[in-house]
């Protein structure tokens, strides 16, 4: 075990954005995929559950912590190739590969800037925002296969990406995902396709424009870590916008002008999905539950620029977020008859 460089009882809480949460009873982290193979070996023999940490934006740390092996992402490969390719490991910062593509001038992560959190996490839960998801530039996905410890190679038609979605997301214990192949298009058109960003900078802003806009739509939303934000302590969106049918999301833009919840049927944001679908605005949502922006329940809080963030403001506990965020889905059930899912992984 020493060899290895595992730790016992690591406070995870300082790992992640939201710093909440007990420790992990053995921590590691691991630079190469040897060395996760070897720790993962370890974990294995010995009967202990294990799970991988990266970058802590998007987890949930129980207050009890994690009673087995946490392995803390560092893969660090970064190679940007002349056409566009680039090969990142599953540890680099996201923000350092966007940074590399758009110094680049390679268009294709223009949109998913300031976003927090480490390659490994991108292909995950397929991060989106600004109307681009990086399901859009996976070429490959190197995963490890958890049971027979053997690396693989995975092309986007395996991944399975939906919104916010994958086959990783969906089966965590099967692949963990070691490093990522992008195509970017060097010199490529910017994507301005989300309502607010043609707002901000028009259809035929430069990379760099919408970068910018998008770093100033995000601020304004806290959903920059900045640690001067007093909504800075959070995991992003709570919950994900969930998508209905057709005839769900007209039963609920019904239920809404019925109630004088708004004037017109146009005043619900909706958005059309896959399949006929529908995508409802969880933040609307919560807000229109009666669920103001700013709200608190002693440590935790519904971030004061938007309602879809739930924000610690330090001395809370893991109970205390989950209790009100079960509140929040209580009162939007209550009110509308939807059921919202939690969106950042519960560390179990
Ligand atoms: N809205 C409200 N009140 C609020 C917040 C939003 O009424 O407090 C309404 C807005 O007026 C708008 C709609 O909800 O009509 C959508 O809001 P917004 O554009 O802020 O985006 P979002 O749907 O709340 C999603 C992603 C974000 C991503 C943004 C921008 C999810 C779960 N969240 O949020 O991703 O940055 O779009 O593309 O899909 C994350 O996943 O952690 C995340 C931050």
């Amino acid at each position: 075990m020493s060899t290895l460089g595992i730790q016992r009882d690591v406070p995870l809480a300082p790992l992640t954005t939201l710093e909440l949460g007990g420790p992990a009873k053995y921590f590691v982290r691991v630079d190469d995929e040897s060395a996760l193979a070897d720790v993962l070996r370890w974990a294995a023999d010995e009967g202990m559950p294990s799970a991988i940490l990266g970058g802590g934006s998007n987890l949930i740390v129980p207050d009890e912590g994690y009673d087995g092996l946490v392995v803390h992402m560092g893969i660090g490969n970064l190679d940007f190739r002349g056409d566009g390719t680039v090969d990142a490991g599953a540890g680099v910062p996201w923000e350092t590969v966007v940074d590399g593509a758009l110094s680049r001038d390679w268009a294709g992560l223009e949109c998913l800037t300031g976003i927090p959190g480490s390659v490994g996490a991108a292909p995950i839960q397929n991060v989106g925002a600004y109307g681009q998801e990086v399901a859009e530039v996976v070429a490959k996905v190197r995963v490890l296969r958890r049971e027979t410890l053997a690396l693989e190679e995975l092309v986007p038609e395996d991944c399975a990406f939906g919104y916010r979605d994958s086959l990783f997301k969906r089966e965590p214990g099967r692949f963990i995902v070691c490093g990522v192949r992008f195509a970017l298009r060097p010199h490529g058109p910017a994507t301005v396709r989300y309502a607010e960003l043609h707002g901000a900078i028009g259809a035929d802003a430069t990379l760099a424009d919408v970068r910018g806009a998008v770093l100033e739509l995000r601020r304004r939303k806290s959903m920059l870590i900045d640690p001067h934000d007093p909504n800075h302590r959070s995991a992003g969106s709570f919950f994900l916008n969930p998508i209905v049918s057709g005839a769900e999301a007209e039963r609920v833009v019904g239920q809404a002008v019925r109630d004088n919840v708004v004037a017109a049927p146009s005043d619900v944001p909706r958005y059309p999905a896959a399949d006929g679908e529908v995508k409802l605005a969880a933040g609307w949502l919560i807000e229109k539950a009666g669920i103001a922006k700013g709200t608190r329940r002693g440590a935790i809080g519904v971030s004061t620029k938007h309602a879809l963030t739930l924000v610690h403001h330090g001395g809370g506990t893991t109970a205390d977020l989950l209790a009100f965020a079960d509140e929040i889905r209580a009162r939007v059930r209550d009110r509308f008859g939807v059921d919202l899912q939690r969106e950042p992984r519960l560390l179990a």
